[in-house]
């Protein structure tokens, strides 16, 4: 594993491109953009979707002990008193009397990184939590947090989950959805922002199978990154030291990424122990307990917890993917990411602007669309046309061209050999589909 942070200026070459080619915009940008939210364009909505689905698919569809759950962002104080979140969820903040900069505490010397002032001030703690009014009513009977983790609904509705499915542990709930933190410094891009999306699974297990279950869920979700193409160098397991560990972690393994700036945590895994349903139970009277009709006992599951953030990781397997190479002596970018991650899969591209192709063109589209999200574009000569699919990642091109209308053959190219083959259209569904048998 390497220690060496990539290229400088990878950073920069990807932020420019996601801005450029519309995965990601600043917010608000019409108005000076937003505290560091970020709006996901035309293909990093489809991007960022396709990282959410490879995650479900691999914690969801594919098995038989877990299931989905999409709870409410707006919540009552209940249930962050219960969690905990309401008296630990800080973090420590200090304000520079120079240059008036909010800073945490625990990311800066002794003096501020803004001005170089050693005038600061005792350090505080700062609530994480958005709080807002759910009700006409501004009082503190009204108060509501915006959620700022998705793990809190697994467990709230752990019951009825439970009762409706007839699960039984070991057994899981996945969630897929936004949490808001309000971050005293959000930064780099969308590693860290105050609204982000979070993919997080609770795996309720017997308590003596909690270090068995731990240690497979550390494994299976660094084998899911490895597989959708994070390379081996810049991955790597970072357990917890005891005195970083969560209040409510009894151990804790963070995924990292090697992050243009250093190694950064992708997802951490923890045994949150009983701690969550034993702390919601004494709050609500609620028993959330299972009970073991073979042993005839109740007991309160431990949870296994992987957590991830959607956002981030797309960040990272755009990192990863990013380069650039040389196509008949000409530089080019391509981001070389898994099919399944790519915005688009395929790009059908007519040869020329001339009318006579276009019903031919939009035949192909229209067989490819129902099996991949597919691109259409005419503009531009067909050397700059491959070379925009390249730089955003979409794995084949599809040409159509005069012979077409005599042939009914397509030109298919790759992004990654930029090899061309002629296909007939009959067997251009085939043929893609093969290939991503492949990829
Ligand atoms: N339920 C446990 C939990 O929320 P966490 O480590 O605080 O654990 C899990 O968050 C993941 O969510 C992180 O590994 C990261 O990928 C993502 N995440 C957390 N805070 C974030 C932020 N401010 N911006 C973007 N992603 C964030």
């Amino acid at each position: 594993m390497s220690d060496q942070a990539p290229n400088e200026s990878l950073f920069d070459d990807v932020v420019n491109l996601a801005k450029r080619r519309g995965f990601v915009f600043p917010s608000a940008e019409i108005y000076g953009g937003f505290r560091s939210t970020y709006d996901y364009g035309p293909l990093g909505v489809l991007m960022l979707r396709n990282v959410k689905n490879a995650w479900w698919r691999s914690m969801v569809q594919l098995r038989d002990d877990v299931v989905g759950l999409d709870a409410a962002i707006l919540s009552p104080p209940a249930i962050w008193a219960a969690s905990g979140h309401l008296e630990t969820f800080t973090d420590p903040m200090v304000d520079c009397r120079n240059c008036k900069e909010r800073l945490r505490a625990d990311q800066i010397g002794d003096t501020c990184p803004n001005c170089g002032s050693s005038d600061l001030t005792e350090a505080r703690d700062f609530q994480l939590m958005f709080k807002t009014h759910a009700g006409p009513i501004e009082n503190e009977g009204s108060v509501a947090y915006l959620r700022p983790e998705t793990a809190q609904g697994m467990f709230t509705n752990f019951m009825n989950v439970a009762t409706t499915t007839r699960k039984k542990p070991p057994f899981g709930i996945a969630q897929v959805g936004k949490s808001f933190r309000n971050e005293i410094t959000p930064g780099n891009f969308v590693f860290r922002t105050r609204e982000f999306e979070q993919m997080e699974m609770e795996y309720f297990v017997p308590p003596a199978e909690a270090p068995k279950w731990f240690d497979y869920w550390v494994e299976q979700r660094y084998g899911w990154y490895r597989e959708y193409g994070i390379p081996e160098e810049l991955i790597k397991l970072r357990p917890h030291d005891e005195d970083e560990l969560s209040h409510y972690s009894a151990g804790t393994t963070d995924i990292e990424f090697l992050f243009p700036w250093g190694w950064g945590e992708l997802e951490g895994v923890a045994n949150r122990t009983d701690y969550d349903l034993k702390a919601h139970a004494a709050a609500s009277g609620e028993r959330l307990e299972f009970f073991d009709q073979a042993a005839n006992e109740r007991y309160v599951p431990y949870v296994i917890e992987p957590a991830a953030g959607a956002t981030r990781a797309m960040m990272a397997f755009l990192l990863a993917a990013y380069d650039t190479d040389e196509i008949g002596g000409e530089k080019r970018d391509v981001l070389r990411l898994d099919w399944r991650l790519a915005p688009n899969q395929v790009a059908v591209l007519p040869l020329s602007k001339k009318e006579e192709l276009e019903p031919t063109a939009r035949e192909v589209l229209g067989l490819l669309q129902p099996h991949f999200q597919c691109d259409y574009d005419v503009t531009q000569s067909i050397g700059k046309r491959y070379r925009r699919q390249d730089e955003v990642g979409t794995p084949w091109c599809v040409t159509v061209d005069f012979d077409t209308l005599e042939d009914r053959a397509v030109t298919v190219r790759d992004r990654d050999t930029t090899e061309q083959v002629r296909v007939p259209i009959e067997s251009l569904v085939a043929e893609i589909i093969s290939r991503t048998a492949k990829a």
